[in-house]
C-alpha cells in the first residue's frame, strides 16, 4: 500500500493553482486545529494524505474506508467528523513546519497548507527607570525596558498632562524572535511589553511617582492646624496652674490657722502668685 502512493506521488504531477498557505501560530503544548473544506475533495479519488514538511506522512485517507494515523503520529493527532481535518495535540518546537493536505487524482490537488509555528511564552520583562531631570515646567525620564536577552533604552518628556517619547515608540526584535517594546500610554504609564504571536508580558511605571509633585496642602489647613495646637498647649498650661495653686492653698491651709482675715490675705497673694506663674510662661 505505502509502496503504492510513493510510486503514485512520483508519477502524479502537481496540479496548478494551489491554496495559499495559512500561517497558524502555536504555543507550546497546546493543539492546532487544520481544517479541511470537504466540499473541496473530489467524489472520486485515489487517496488523500496529509504530509509534514513534504516528507512526513500524518495520515492517508482513501475512498470508502477508514483514516489512517501513520507512523509516531499516532496518540498525536485526533481526526474530526469529516474524515479530512485534524487536530494536532500537545505541539513541541520540532513540529513547526508546512503541513499539507493533498488529495490524489489524476493529478496531485493541494486542498490547504498550513505553515505552523510552535514558539514558547514569552519571558517576564522588568522596566526600570535610570534617570530623571526635573524643570518648573518638564520632566525628563530615561528608563530601561529588559528581557531575559535583550533591552532597550527610551527618553520621555513629559508636562503637566502628556509625555513624548524621543525618537516615538521603540521596539526591538529579541534573540528568540519576540518583540521588545517600550511606549507611553495615556494616564501617565510608560509600558515596556514582550510578545510574541502567542503571548505577552509587561511591566509599567507610573510617571508621576517621578516627575509630577503633589500639590501643597493648602495655607489654611497648616494654619487651622498650629492655632489648634497653640490652643491646647496653653489649656494644659492653664489647667496645670489651677491645679499647682489647688495644692499649695491645701498645704499651706494644714499650717496655718483658718480665720477670715489670713484666707483673704493669702488668697490674694495666691492671684499675685498666679499672675507670676503666667508672666513667667511668656
Ligand atoms: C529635557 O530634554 C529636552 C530635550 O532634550 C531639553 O530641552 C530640556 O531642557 C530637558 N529638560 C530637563 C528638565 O532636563
Ligand atoms: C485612565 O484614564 C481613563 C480616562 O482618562 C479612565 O477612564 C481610566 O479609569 C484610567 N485608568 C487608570 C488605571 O487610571
Ligand atoms: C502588548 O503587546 C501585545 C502584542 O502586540 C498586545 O496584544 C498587548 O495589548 C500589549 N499590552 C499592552 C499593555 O499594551
Amino acid at each position: 500500500m505505502f509502496v503504492f502512493v510513493m510510486v503514485a506521488l512520483l508519477i502524479c504531477t502537481e496540479a496548478p493553482g494551489s491554496s495559499a498557505v495559512t500561517p497558524v501560530f502555536v504555543q507550546t503544548g497546546q493543539d492546532v486545529f487544520l481544517d479541511v473544506n470537504e466540499a473541496d475533495v473530489p467524489e472520486e479519488f485515489l487517496f488523500f494524505l496529509w504530509r509534514f514538511n513534504g516528507k512526513n506522512y500524518l495520515v492517508s485517507v482513501s475512498p470508502n474506508s477508514k483514516p489512517n494515523i501513520l507512523g509516531d503520529y499516532t496518540g498525536r493527532i485526533e481526526l474530526s467528523e469529516n474524515k479530512y481535518s485534524v487536530t494536532l495535540k500537545n505541539l513541541q518546537n520540532t513540529d513547526s513546519g508546512v503541513y499539507t493536505a493533498r488529495v490524489t487524482t489524476y493529478v496531485d490537488k493541494t486542498l490547504a497548507e498550513y505553515k505552523v509555528t510552535v514558539q514558547d511564552p514569552v519571558s517576564p520583562v522588568g522596566l526600570t527607570v535610570d534617570s530623571v531631570s526635573t524643570s518648573s515646567d518638564s520632566c525628563n525620564l530615561t528608563v530601561t525596558c529588559s528581557s531575559v536577552d535583550s533591552h532597550i533604552s527610551s527618553t520621555f518628556t513629559c508636562d503637566d498632562t502628556t509625555c513624548s517619547q524621543e525618537g516615538g515608540e521603540r521596539s526591538e526584535v529579541t534573540k528568540s524572535g519576540a518583540s521588545l517594546q517600550v511606549y507611553y500610554l495615556s494616564n501617565a504609564s510608560i509600558i515596556c511589553n514582550h510578545s510574541n504571536q502567542v503571548s505577552w508580558t509587561q511591566d509599567m511605571t507610573d510617571i508621576h511617582v517621578f516627575c509630577l509633585q503633589q500639590p501643597e496642602p493648602p495655607p489654611s489647613t497648616s494654619h487651622h492646624y498650629i492655632v489648634g495646637l497653640v490652643v491646647g498647649f496653653l489649656a494644659v498650661l492653664l489647667l496645670l496652674c489651677a491645679v499647682g495653686v489647688v495644692v499649695y492653698r491645701r498645704k499651706r491651709g494644714k499650717y496655718e490657722g483658718k480665720n477670715n482675715e489670713t484666707m483673704h490675705a493669702e488668697s490674694t497673694r495666691y492671684h499675685l502668685q498666679l499672675g507670676r506663674v503666667s508672666l513667667c510662661t511668656h
